[in-house]
């Protein structure tokens, strides 16, 4: 009895812009992506939606060390994110971006709603600010000392030793953006009052069905038991997000426009469909499916149903809760390799390998689950390499030679019984349960395997072959033992396609291969309860080759390599110290004998950190005009060109030392192009060409290296 077609739409956390994909995230976006595919399969509308999480101070930071805009970087991000899932054929129907109308938009409907539900509290909050770097600082922006243990160099909201506190009781705390110490300033913050929502909740938790068993416990007993905490869901600017309607120099918290991204990708997606955005979030038909790692339950499982009440949106059919990712045993860790970024992966292995052996691991459960190289190699090698992809090379060999029959063989059950285990398969699935989808399925692997083994076809071919080279044999006796090896040709590549179809949704690249050996598309289910018949098979192209060991190690050897330091990036007295001896016998030529004298008439600078060096936006420029400025006895006019149309005017003391300006076009220099615009007697200046030397005719131009680019940055 077919299902009633649903209408599903499902998505996963929105991953971070301020870092890489990574073998961790995989966990979940294979596993929503699979569920998806599965339930496409089954032939139900079902769409899933993602976005990047762009917003807060983590993505300002990155951005400047950059030296981007926050826009340019999460642009760049975003379409590295997206080029990572396709590679493991992650298929979204949508993918956005928080940093978008769509999301503003339902931030802003959500926003009126919760005010208008009186949720919305307005208090001074004391909190830590940055004077130098001009910005209230996030727990995890301020270091000091612990003042439960005094350990130091502890962030901002909890230390080693397991003590919790407020960045405002670290012992001596210090931006980590500046260096400098912060002072307490008050600022006002807006909360939600979650509390008042507490009898809702509690009931949604325990009645709706929509979590896992051990959520449900962990919400009562962590949660549920007390008030609910006021939620803090604004910060002052300058903060990277949405400017709050009705609370001008407030953003919204990064918290509070994430769960929100969901639908506004939902809303991308609808408009290029000429579809109702609330027919999939307010219609009480449609089923919203959330995947998220266990260590952002509590935004899912209480502030989203609560903002999702507000407004009458439907409230999640089901939060798909998963564990976390170990490798080897261990936390992902970068000294050891395992942090795998999912490029790095994608240089060595085949992309459904990680996709196989992830389902093999996939339970309805919140524990974690461990990756171990040799483990997947023997899963993927004996089950999928030695069961399934064993079965089509071995039967399409004759099956191209007979092709398929035009009524299935008799087979003792086998097509029958595979036929017959597809609801439980569909429910595995369903349940998220893939481990035992993959059981099921395997089983059928190993009896279709059997049956080839049994019916030894390589001898009826001998037979065959023999009839066909003796003119005196009787074509009955031809005709009969063609039938014979045709028909375990067809019991067997249609046990194979069986398989296949149950498997489409885990790798759907093994899918597309099987649909052009067999000349056959695989778009439902239910196509594994018919069997194929009355057709030539192609030859068969290999498919699947054994998980190459060199492959894994390169991977984790790239891994290291991508965390060790490149030598240029170590600090230049760091080297110095490591070798302190003999500095003339480590230098024999005279040649480099410089004199101490240019640093002996300009002392070195106080230190700076590396962030303030970097407010210093220094690129490489192109001198594109230069010319004397007849009235200034020192100065040369130029116009230095950042690449494309940007084009900047300065004038340069420089006139003594360079006094053919002409010579001057054409060559790369490096322009300080953050400086504030001067002006001048003669035009603006707007900028800075780096030069060394203590003036006159002894200014030396700093010239890049060949290769270098206008508009490149230094750093
Ligand atoms: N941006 C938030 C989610 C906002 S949703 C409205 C976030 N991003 S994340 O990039 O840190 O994580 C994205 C998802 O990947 C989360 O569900 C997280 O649990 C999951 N995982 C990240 N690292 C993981 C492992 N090592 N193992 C398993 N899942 C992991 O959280
Ligand atoms: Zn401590």
């Amino acid at each position: 009895m077919p299902e009633k077609q649903r209408k599903i739409l499902v998505t996963s956390a929105l991953p971070y812009a301020n870092g890489d994909i990574h073998i961790g995230h995989l966990v979940e976006y294979l596993q929503t992506d699979i569920w998806v595919r599965f339930q496409k399969l089954r032939g139900h509308r079902c769409c899933y939606f993602c976005a990047d999480d762009t917003h807060g101070t983590a993505i300002t930071i990155s951005s400047r060390k950059k030296g981007v805009t926050e826009e340019e970087f999460i642009a760049g991000v975003s379409k590295a994110h997206q080029a990572d899932f396709a590679a493991f054929g992650i298929e979204f129907d949508n993918y956005g971006s928080t940093n978008s109308p769509e999301t503003r938009r339902f931030c802003v409907e959500i926003w009126d709603a919760i005010r208008k539900a009186g949720l919305v509290e307005e208090r001074e909050i004391k909190q830590l600010y940055d004077p130098v770097a001009e910005t209230f600082l996030a727990d995890r922006f301020v270091k000091g000392t612990c003042p439960k243990c005094g350990k130091p160099d502890q962030y901002g909201d909890s230390c080693e030793c397991g003590a919790v506190y407020s960045p405002a009781d670290l012992i001596d705390p210090v931006s980590v953006l500046s260096n400098t110490t912060p002072e307490l300033r008050s600022a006002k913050h807006l909360f939600v009052e979650i509390e008042r929502c507490h009898e809702f909740l509690a009931d949604w938790v325990a009645n709706s069905g929509a979590l896992q068993p051990e959520i449900v416990n962990y919400l009562n007993g962590q949660f549920l038991s007390d008030a609910l905490r006021p939620w803090d869901i604004s910060r002052p600017a300058p903060y990277f997000g949405f400017e709050i309607p009705d609370s001008p120099g407030n953003y919204w918290y990064v918290w509070y426009d994430a769960p929100i991204g969901y639908i506004g990708s939902s809303l991308q997606w609808c408009e290029k469909h000429g579809e109702d955005i609330y027919s999939w979030w307010k219609d009480p038909e449609t089923e919203i499916h959330h995947f998220i790692g266990k260590d952002i339950c509590y935004f899912h499982t209480l502030f989203w149903p609560a903002m999702l009440k507000s407004v009458g949106y439907n409230l999640p059919t089901k939060v798909h809760i998963h564990g976390f990712l170990t490798v080897n045993g261990e936390k992902m860790s970068k000294s050891r390799g395992t942090f795998i970024l999912a490029r790095t992966y994608l240089n060595h292995l085949n992309p459904s390998y990680l996709r196989y052996f992830f389902a093999t691991k996939t339970s309805p459960r919140v524990d974690d689950l461990d990756l171990n190289f040799e483990e997947m190699e023997a899963k993927v090698n004996a089950d999928l390499v030695g069961n399934v992809v064993n079965l089509a090379s071995r039967s399409a060999k004759f099956a191209s030679v007979t092709g398929l029959g035009e009524a299935y063989p008799e087979d003792g059950g086998l097509f029958a019984a595979a036929a017959g285990i597809s609801e439980e398969v569909a429910a595995a699935y369903e349940e998220r349960d893939y481990g035992k989808a993959l059981r099921l399925i395997l089983e059928c692997g190993y009896r279709a395997n059997k049956f080839f083994e049994d019916a030894a076809p390589w001898t009826i071919r001998k037979e065959l072959a023999a009839l066909e080279a003796d003119p005196a044999a009787d074509p009955a006796a031809k005709e009969a033992a063609f039938r014979k090896l045709q028909d375990v040709a067809t019991v067997s590549v249609n046990l194979f396609r069986q398989i296949i179809v149950y498997l489409t949704p885990i790798l759907p690249d093994l899918t597309a291969q099987t649909e052009e050996l067999l000349g056959c598309r695989i778009a439902s289910w239910s196509d594994a309860q018919t069997p194929l018949l009355g057709k030539k098979i192609g030859q068969y192209k290999h498919m699947m080759t054994r998980v190459p060991k060199e492959g894994i190690e390169a991977m984790i050897e790239e891994t290291k390599k991508l965390n060790t330091p490149a030598p240029s990036a170590e600090p230049a007295d760091a080297a110095a110290d490591a070798e302190p001896a003999a500095p003339e016998a480590a230098v024999s030529d005279d040649q480099w004998k410089d004199s101490g004298q240019p640093l002996f008439d300009e002392p070195m600078s106080e230190t700076i950190t590396i962030d303030d060096f970097l407010k210093v936006d220094l690129r490489v420029g192109r001198i594109v005009e230069a010319e004397q400025v007849a009235e200034a006895r020192k100065l040369l006019k130029l116009k230095i060109s950042l690449g494309g149309t940007e084009t900047r005017q300065v004038f340069a003391g420089i006139k003594a030392a360079y006094p053919e300006p002409e010579k001057l076009i054409g060559r790369l220099v490096v322009f300080v192009a953050n400086l504030q615009p001067r002006k001048m007697k003669f035009g603006l200046s707007e900028g800075m060409v780096v030069a060394s030397g203590p003036g006159g005719p002894d200014v030396f131009l700093t010239f890049p290296d060949e290769g270098a680019k206008p508009g490149m940055r230094l750093h």
